[in-house]
């Protein structure tokens, strides 16, 4: 058995930030995403090589003991639904930074679990492959499906499901690397400690659902400027509950910063572009289909930013190789 699955990162628009439960990595909002195209995460795995556990390879490198535990708890998952499943050889390689504010982790567990899933005599429904993504990794859900992606609280679980296929509504990412450096907080222990320490963090889980309902509305209207007001709301609300954590969480650089005032220029002299930014330094500039190459030309001159990536929207995860 020796399957290779792809899968893009995902960056949400109404951000996930919080957990309603650790140990089932069940999250405190819902959240809404755009999936990516140019970046890639690719992943093999091969059950039956004779490896006495399961085995990580990342980027070429033999990887971290954490990283290679969130694998193999990931595989056990499995496991609990087909016990027959063997030690695994997993070899993954982003086509992009690791652990920096690109969502490596969503795209990497969405491959991941596509992987196994077609390697499956008999697969999981699509539900249990979420669940599975979901307990590995909160934003990970997102990535199995393409365009637009809603990911909603349902009781003791949740639901993840795409709102609109990527050509109604093809917008465009412009994302500006400030930083390669992988960042120094993970986002569960900074949600973590945002939940224990912030003042503003109950305030930040029940404005929610009112920027989950007016994404959506924006999302099925097609109207960028609702899109902008909240996506920029929802992202600068999250950064500012963990920004009041104790110790304070600093996602951003200087460079973050003027981008980010660079784009709200650009918005006010009528280019249709908002940002958002995750838990790492890059911003990503949300075009509409006509603004992409002036913002990919402002954004390039600001001092400090390594590297402009384009992006599309993109596909779902999807085995490559089988
Ligand atoms: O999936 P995680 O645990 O890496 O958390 C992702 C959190 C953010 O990227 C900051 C927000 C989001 O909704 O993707």
């Amino acid at each position: 058995m020796d399957v290779t699955a792809i899968a893009h990162p995902n960056i949400a628009l109404v951000k996930y930030w919080g957990k309603a439960d650790i140990d089932r990595n069940l999250p405190a909002v819902g959240s809404i995403s755009i999936t990516l195209d140019t970046l890639v995460t690719t992943t093999r795995v091969r059950f039956g090589t004779g490896a006495d556990c399961d085995e990580l390879f990342l980027d070429g490198h033999a990887a971290s003991e954490e990283r290679t535990a969130r694998v193999r708890f990931c595989l056990d998952l499995f496991r609990r639904l087909r016990p027959e499943l063997p030690s695994a050889v997993v070899e993954s390689t982003n086509s992009f930074p690791t652990a920096a504010g690109l969502a490596s982790s969503a795209s990497g567990f969405a491959a991941l679990v596509t992987a196994v899933n077609g390697a499956l005599e008999s697969p999981l429904e699509e539900d249990q492959l979420a669940e599975i993504a979901r307990r590995c990794s909160g934003s990970s859900p997102r990535s199995l499906y393409g365009g637009f992606v809603e990911l909603a609280l349902a009781g003791e679980t949740t639901s993840v499901r795409p709102i609109l296929d990527r050509p109604e509504w093809p917008l465009e990412v412009v994302i500006a690397v400030t930083s390669k450096v992988a960042k120094k907080v993970g986002s569960t222990d900074g949600m973590e400690l945002t939940r224990k320490t912030s003042p503003f963090y109950d305030s930040w889980v029940s404005g929610s659902p009112t920027d989950l309902a007016a994404a959506r509305n924006a999302i099925a209207a097609r109207d960028f400027e609702a899109l902008a007001a909240v996506g920029e709301a929802s992202c600068l609300r999250m950064h500012a509950v963990a920004m009041a954590a104790r110790p304070g969480l600093m996602y951003w650089n200087g460079t973050t910063i003027e981008c980010l005032h660079r784009v709200r220029e650009l918005r006010e002299q009528g280019t249709p572009v908002f940002f958002t930014i995750d838990a790492g330094p890059q911003l990503k500039a949300v075009c509409a289909p006509d603004a992409p190459d002036r913002v990919a030309a402002a954004l390039a001159e600001i001092p400090g930013v390594v590297e402009i990536i384009r992006c599309g929207l993109g596909d779902g995860a999807r085995v490559v190789r089988a």
